[in-house]
């Protein structure tokens, strides 16, 4: 008999919850215009809205806080993190910046221009807005059973090789500066991404003179993944998996707040001398000088030793195990769940749990805040109102999947508040008939409107 996974850690400080009844809450989201993201964090109960920042961090990490060097320029703790950073994926050159999306403002002002086009798997919102924002269009060529969610493949966050050599015949060489690979695709839920397919993919990269860029903000779950489902990786260790991973790429960006185990930071690293100094230029633009870019030094010394810890095996078993407990636990119920169950989330199918719904009135969302108010959990929708305008027609987009995600943090909740998670779900599932009308926006901003849209409800 097999003994049960544990987390590989004991609770050395805590932080309490405020507990608060369904009345308040649906007091409280009204005030809010329906939106999640304006409500406070003491009026949620678990908070599932996203993995990112929003982790613990280790008595090591903090520990690093302390041992901060706040230099300007060339602070030990800046180049504790380049020399992490270079050991761990082989990269070259190395730029810190604040978050994820600001290494991708750096990197895409180096190399991306109005009219191209950047393919890759399901680009994520921030990534999206800013190839989009320069007037470039992001070209999702994922497979297409990532949009079935009951096919059982092990890899779903894979690009489709055909689509993509579409793609790069049909436009000229100078209007694909680059493809992208997010890694594990949290657009397309979580999935991972095979060696196997990245590659096929740095093949025809080679094949069409085009560089090949990872979105790795997921890169150590991603390498859990292709440890445990890829038989060629069975025995590597995580952090051999990582190197091949980013030997077949020429640069990354990443949001440190995911598998990084901190709550701000991130970077770009890459090979390309040409690259990198076109990209300090805008690092020093627009989040600082080459040797901090946004963070600070004590910042940068607990994400130097975050990512050590964010590849050690058992850390991310028990981090992939937690989540596919709560994803079994909603299995169980029956209640529709993307599967396999991703590596940072369950995400919920709001179209077939909602049905009776009318798309344009926002499922998933309408779901994400019967949830709230029934329990005080708070989850995202990954659906309409995320997916936004197209940016030239100006028409809703309806994407394929309309889904609420719930994104775990990493260290942060036990398995019990799991189980509430699941309870409360099937509770909210029981009663899924009586819920016949959505919301329509009130207020909406021209970008990224989801994290500020004004909701009424129909
Ligand atoms: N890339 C991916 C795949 C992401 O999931 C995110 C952020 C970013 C880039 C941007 O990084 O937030 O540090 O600027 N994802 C968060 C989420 C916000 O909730 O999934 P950031």
């Amino acid at each position: 008999m097999d003994l049960p996974y544990i987390e590989p850690y004991k609770i050395k400080t805590v932080e309490s919850i405020q507990l608060s009844t369904p009345e308040q809450r649906k007091k409280w989201i009204e005030e809010a215009s329906y939106n999640l993201f304006k409500l406070n964090s003491d009026q949620v109960i678990i908070d599932l809205i996203t993995d990112s920042g929003t982790g613990s961090m280790s008595d090591k990490q903090w520990s690093e806080v302390m041992l901060g060097d706040e230099s300007y320029a060339g602070s030990r703790s800046f180049l504790k993190l380049e020399k992490t950073v270079k050991d761990l994926t082989g990269f070259t050159h190395f730029i810190p910046t604040h978050q994820g999306r600001a290494a991708e403002n750096v990197l895409f002002s180096a190399l991306v221009k109005e009219g191209d086009f950047i393919p890759g798997n399901a680009h994520f919102d921030t990534t999206k807005g800013h190839i989009e924002y320069r007037k470039a269009s992001a070209v999702d060529c994922t497979i297409d059973e990532a949009f079935d969610i009951a096919i059982d493949h092990p890899f779903k966050g894979n690009i489709d090789l055909q689509k993509l050599e579409a793609i790069l015949q049909k436009y000229p060489k100078g209007k694909i500066p680059f493809v992208l690979m997010t890694i594990t695709c949290n657009s397309a839920g979580g999935q991972p991404v095979s060696i196997e397919n990245m590659r096929a993919v740095r093949a025809l990269c080679n094949q069409y003179e085009i560089g090949f860029y990872i979105d790795a903000a997921r890169f150590a779950e991603n390498a859990y993944f292709i440890k445990t489902r890829e038989e060629e990786f069975a025995e590597y260790s995580i952090k051999e998996i990582v190197k091949e991973i980013f030997s077949l790429a020429d640069g990354m960006t990443m949001s440190a707040k995911k598998d990084g185990l901190v709550n701000m930071g991130g970077f770009i690293a890459l090979n390309d001398p040409k690259v990198y100094e076109s990209c300090s230029t805008f690092a020093i633009m627009y989040e600082g000088f080459v040797t901090y870019g946004g963070m600070s030094g004590r910042d940068m010394g607990a994400l130097a030793q975050g990512l050590l810890e964010g590849v050690e095996f058992d850390y991310l078993e028990s981090r992939i195990q937690q989540t596919a407990y709560l994803g079994k636990r909603l299995d169980a119920f029956d209640i529709p769940v993307l599967k396999p169950f991703g590596g940072h989330a369950v995400y919920i199918d709001a179209a077939k749990f909602v049905p009776e719904i009318p798309k344009e009135e926002y499922q998933a969302q309408s779901l994400a805040i019967e949830l709230y108010i029934v329990a005080g959990i708070r989850g995202v929708e990954i659906g309409a109102l995320l997916a936004d305008r197209d940016p030239v027609t100006r028409e809703n987009r309806f994407p394929k999947l309309e889904m609420v995600r719930l994104a775990i943090p990493r260290r942060t909740y036990t398995l019990s508040h799991m189980e509430y998670v699941a309870v409360a779900i099937k509770k909210v599932f029981d009663t899924r008939k009586e819920a016949k009308r959505g919301y329509s926006i009130k207020w909406e901003a021209p970008i990224m409107r989801h994290f500020t849209v004004q909701l009424e409800k129909n």
